[in-house]
Order: structure tokens, then C-alpha cells, then sequence
């Protein structure tokens, strides 16, 4: 099926990484135009190349910015309006990752992660709720993670600001129902992006080591592939997601524990 979001025009945050590329891709192979923010230029290069790549005729503005910087917010939304005179869907995905146990949790740390896993969602959702009020049938979705809701031990941080998230996602739900805008959460499981694998990389793990663990993770037992994430953020920001709204949808592979 083609054309889900055709004549939509949305902005992505943290749109250089391996969800963020899948989910551009996505979109513009469904009609979407998209603004895609991220702090990383280098990145930004490879992305738009490889989005333009595997859909010729996408029609992308990237923005290489801090969101985790109030300005951004106003930044990118101006962009947007003169790029492309509208604004229909938000998809607040950029991240960042601490492990250090509460225990040993840094100001430094807190701040950064609270700027951009959380406030960044917030004033790029403020600055742009008049355009996606003039839509009249505006989509946010925040990314979150299956860790904002089941708890471990090692990355507090991380998952506070994930907490965070959900009840930001739920309260706009009610602000905004009446103006017509739609906000749900995405909570990914474990989705073997390039982060994952330089990571393992740097700890002397191969992608075989990597996918053999995914293996314990959930009831499907591997990782996600970033399209298996990208598709629910797809659906939600469509027409199809018409009545779902505060919801919070995992995209886990089944994550239980006995
Ligand atoms: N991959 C997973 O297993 C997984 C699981 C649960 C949740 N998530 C969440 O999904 C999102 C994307 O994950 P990913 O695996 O694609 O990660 P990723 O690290 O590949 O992508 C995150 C992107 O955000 C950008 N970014 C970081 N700080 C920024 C800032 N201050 N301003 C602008 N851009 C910034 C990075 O440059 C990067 O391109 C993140 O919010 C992450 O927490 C991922």
C-alpha cells in the first residue's frame, strides 16, 4: 500500500540514526515530506544520501541542530513553515544513552539526558502545536522505550527520562484532543541500530555475539529490525490511527518476565 501519508508533511527529531533513517524512508516512500533533525552533520550526510538513495524522489530538509537547546524548537518549526507551508506530524525520537547506577548518577549526566531525552519532546511539542491545531488531524508520537515500563538495574537515568516520556504523552493527549491532534508513545525493544553495534564493537563483540544475545530478549527472540519500529510509527502518524490517541503501543517482541 503506498501514499498513507500522502500530501503530510512531518518533522522527525534524531532522524540520522538507524530509526530515524528507517522511519524517513518509510514516510517519503509514503508521500510524507519530512524536516529531520539531529545534532550529528556527519551523520545527517549519510542519512539524507541513503534516504534520497532508496527513495529518489523524497523530498527531505535536513537540520543539523542541538534539540536539546529551547531555540531549536523554534528553529526547526520556522523551517518547516517556509519549506513546506505545513505541519501535520511530529515524531520526537532523538536520544541519547548514560550506565552509570543511580548510585553513581552525575549532575552532568541528569541534565544532559533530561535536555534531550525529555525536554526536547517538550518544547518542540509547544512550538509546534499551533501548526498541528491548523492541521486538523495532527499525529505526535513520542519514542520512548519498553524500559520507561519494566524496570533494571544501570541506566536510571536513561529510563526516568523514558518514564518521563509516557506521562508527558498522556497529559498532551488530553490538552490537545479537542484540537483535533493525536499523541501516543512508541516504546521500542531491543532494535539492532548502528549505536548497538558500535557499541559492541568497542567492547570486542561481534554482530553474531550481539544477535545471539537478542536471542534471550523476548518471546520472538531476536532484535528488531528499525523497519519493525518505523512501521507502528508510520501507522500512528496515518489516518488509519484515527481513533488512537494517550495510547502507548511496545513494539517488543513480546517482553515478559516470569
Ligand atoms: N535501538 C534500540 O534498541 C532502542 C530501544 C528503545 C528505545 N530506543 C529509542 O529510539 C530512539 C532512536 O534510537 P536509535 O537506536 O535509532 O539510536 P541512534 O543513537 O542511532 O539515534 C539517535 C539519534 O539522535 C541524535 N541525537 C542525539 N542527541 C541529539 C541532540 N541533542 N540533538 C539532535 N539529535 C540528537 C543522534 O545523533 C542519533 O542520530 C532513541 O530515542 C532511543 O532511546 C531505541
Amino acid at each position: 500500500m503506498t501514499g498513507r501519508l500522502e500530501g503530510k508533511v512531518a518533522i522527525i527529531t534524531g532522524g540520522a540514526g538507524g530509526i530515524g533513517v528507517a522511519t524517513t524512508i518509510l514516510f517519503c516512500e509514503q508521500g510524507c515530506r519530512v524536516v529531520l533533525v539531529d545534532s550529528d552533520a556527519e551523520a545527517m550526510q549519510a542519512a539524507v544520501s541513503n534516504i534520497r538513495g532508496a527513495v529518489p524522489t523524497a523530498q527531505v530538509v535536513p537540520i543539523v541542530a542541538d534539540v536539546g537547546r529551547e531555540e531549536t524548537a523554534t528553529h526547526v518549526v520556522a523551517e518547516t513553515k517556509k519549506a513546506f507551508r505545513a505541519l501535520d506530524v511530529l515524531v520526537n525520537l532523538a536520544g541519547i544513552r548514560a550506565y552509570e547506577p543511580l548510585a553513581d548518577a552525575k549532575r552532568d549526566t541528569w541534565d544532559m539526558l533530561i535536555k534531550v531525552n525529555l525536554l526536547s519532546y517538550a518544547y518542540l511539542i509547544r512550538d509546534s502545536l499551533d501548526q498541528l491545531r491548523s492541521s486538523g488531524r495532527g499525529s505526535i508520537i513520542n519514542v520512548a522505550s519498553t524500559h520507561a515500563v519494566n524496570p533494571r538495574a544501570g541506566m536510571g537515568q536513561y529510563d526516568v527520562t523514558k518514564a518521563g516520556i509516557i506521562s508527558l504523552t498522556k497529559t498532551l493527549a488530553f490538552e490537545e484532543a479537542t484540537h483535533g491532534i493525536r499523541v501516543n508513545a512508541v516504546c521500542p525493544g531491543g532494535t539492532l541500530t548502528p549505536f548497538h553495534l558500535r557499541r559492541a564493537k568497542s567492547a570486542g563483540q561481534t554482530r553474531e555475539d550481539l544477535e545471539r544475545g537478542g536471542a534471550k530478549m523476548c518471546l520472538l527472540g531476536r532484535w528488531a529490525d528499525a523497519r519493525e519500529v518505523a512501521y507502528p510509527i508510520l501507522w500512528l502518524a496515518s489516518d488509519e490511527a484515527s481513533y488512537v490517541t494517550g495510547s502507548v503501543l511496545m513494539v517488543d517482541g513480546g517482553q515478559f518476565t516470569n
